[in-house]
């Protein structure tokens, strides 16, 4: 191989490496394994590792909520329960274990800013895409 050839195949594999660093946003199910997996279960039917973690709360097995919903996937519901801007009723209270993903996915030190609340609903929207995705018939 000519130094020139190696040179160049070493510079595409840099290139293709750094796309990779640089992909823009994770998708909705990597942000599940990375965030909601350690309660919610890695098949999300609520048995993750720490599921027991707060007494009087288990986290939701999150593939029956279609058909506890009537066959159909309550998107916006489900997206505010993730945002946290709404709770379950009885859980307003701050109380539950379920993390204000609004709140952590902020930007951090650009926080609440236009930039900040596109990339949070972004991020909330792919994974009510993916919960919506697993949901059992
Ligand atoms: C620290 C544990 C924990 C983590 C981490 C967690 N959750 Fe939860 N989640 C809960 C608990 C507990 C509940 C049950 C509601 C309650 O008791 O407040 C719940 C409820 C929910 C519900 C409501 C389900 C329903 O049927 O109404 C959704 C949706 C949800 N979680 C999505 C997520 C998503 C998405 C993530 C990751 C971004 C996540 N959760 C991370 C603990 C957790």
């Amino acid at each position: 191989m000519s130094n020139r050839t190696s040179m160049l195949i070493a510079s595409v594999l840099l290139l293709s490496l750094a796309g990779r660093g640089f992909a823009a946003q994770p998708s909705g199910a990597q942000e599940f394994t990375t965030f909601c997996a350690r309660c919610h279960g890695s098949d999300a039917t609520g048995n993750g590792p720490d599921a027991g973690e707060k007494q009087g709360y288990w986290p939701a097995n999150l593939t029956l909520i279609a058909r506890s919903h009537g066959g159909k996937f309550p998107r916006q519901e489900i997206y505010d329960i993730i945002d946290g801007g709404k709770r379950l009723p009885g859980h307003y209270n701050f109380d539950s274990p379920m993390p204000l993903w609004g709140l952590s996915f902020q930007l951090k030190g650009k926080e609440y800013s236009e930039q900040s609340e596109a990339a949070v609903r972004a991020r909330i929207e792919a994974l009510v895409d993916y919960l919506e995705s697993i949901q059992k018939k």
